[in-house]
């Protein structure tokens, strides 16, 4: 156990590279799945109180094989490709984790380590990534020209209605640090991982409860906006805190699944009525949609 345990230990903290990390998260993996499935017995806390990692808490070592991939405290780092987890809203966090283990994400070195875990396990440990306040690093500096930036930030600023594009800050709020409980941030993200992101969902590899919203935003994007908005994004700083929004200043443009709690404009709510009534089929109530 010890041994497992200082090997997980030294790759979360001497990482020579992503690929190392891939190569060996299936048994960092193996080890995490043991323990995230039984809280760790007093006996084990006992035998591993040389390190403050551990006796720290039964929940950060529960979630130690995520910060292999996700960095130290879930706070990774805008440079690569992890997505950081650490102060992303936990309604959010959750639906990640149930859309990984369900299916409508994949990415299987991940999905491995939670696929038997429960709801309840799952919005529990999300739930702890949720709490951490930490600060985020400066972001990098941009990486595309002038142009591509600037029609990047009106894009998330302003959408664009002749393409029924709606502004990407009416739902992710002014600030861009997402809107609780369900809504993320779009700051302090890899420029890569937003391009994946939007790619995945014109491309449906991606899905979100129904109605996917970000589906069908994305799918009006062209590439060329993927680049800019990705590229204005992940250039941004993030603004002291970063947290999410409480609540939005106005309605949701469009309705979104799995997001509970933030009012919708009434021409959406109206439209989402009127393809109910003609298909008669309701959207997927959450959780059906696999
Ligand atoms: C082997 C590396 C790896 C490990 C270990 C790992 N993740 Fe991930 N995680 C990823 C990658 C890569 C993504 C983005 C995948 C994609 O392209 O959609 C991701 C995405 C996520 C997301 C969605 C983030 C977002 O902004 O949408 C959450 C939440 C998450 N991981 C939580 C966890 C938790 C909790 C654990 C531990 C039980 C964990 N991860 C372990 C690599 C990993
Ligand atoms: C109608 C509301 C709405 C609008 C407008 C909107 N989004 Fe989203 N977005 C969401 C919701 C809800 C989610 C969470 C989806 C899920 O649960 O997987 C999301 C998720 C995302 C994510 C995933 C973040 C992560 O950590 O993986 C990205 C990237 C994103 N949106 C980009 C955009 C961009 C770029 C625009 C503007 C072009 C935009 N969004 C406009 C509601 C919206």
């Amino acid at each position: 156990m010890i041994n497992r345990l200082r090997s997980l230990l030294n790759l979360v903290f001497c990482l020579p590279a992503v690929a190392a990390v891939i190569a060996v998260a299936s048994s960092a993996g193996a080890w995490a799945q043991q323990v995230a499935s039984q809280p760790i017995s007093p006996a084990d806390s006992a035998s591993a109180t040389h390190s403050a990692t551990v006796s720290a808490s039964s929940m950060s070592s529960r979630v130690l094989a995520c910060t292999a991939c996700h960095g130290k405290e879930g706070r990774a780092t805008p440079d690569g490709y992890f997505p950081r987890i650490a102060g992303k809203p936990a309604g959010y966090l959750a639906n990640q984790l149930l859309n990984f283990r369900d299916g409508r994400r994949s990415y299987p070195q991940m999905t491995y380590l939670i696929e038997h875990l429960t709801d309840d396990y799952l919005r529990e440990m999300a739930a702890h990534f949720a709490a951490l306040d930490l600060p985020y690093p400066p972001p990098p500096a941009p990486q595309a020209p002038p142009a591509a930036l600037e029609r990047g930030r009106v894009l998330v600023q302003h959408g664009d209605a002749a393409r029924s594009i709606p502004a990407c800050v009416s739902c992710h709020g002014a600030a861009m640090t997402g809107v609780n409980p369900s809504i993320p941030g779009l700051l302090g993200l890899p420029r890569d991982y937003l391009n994946s992101q939007l790619g995945a969902w014109k491309t449906g590899q991606r899905r979100a409860h129904a109605p996917d919203c970000m589906a069908d935003i994305a799918k009006q994007l062209t590439p060329d906006d993927v680049s800019a908005v990705s590229a204005w994004l992940a250039a941004q700083p993030v603004a002291a805190g970063g947290k999410p929004a409480r609540a939005l200043p106005a309605a949701m443009p469009v309705r979104c699944g799995g997001v509970a709690g933030v009012p919708v404009a009434a021409a959406a709510a109206a439209a989402t009525a009127a393809t109910t009534a003609t298909t008669g089929s309701a959207a997927p109530a959450l959780g059906a949609v696999r």
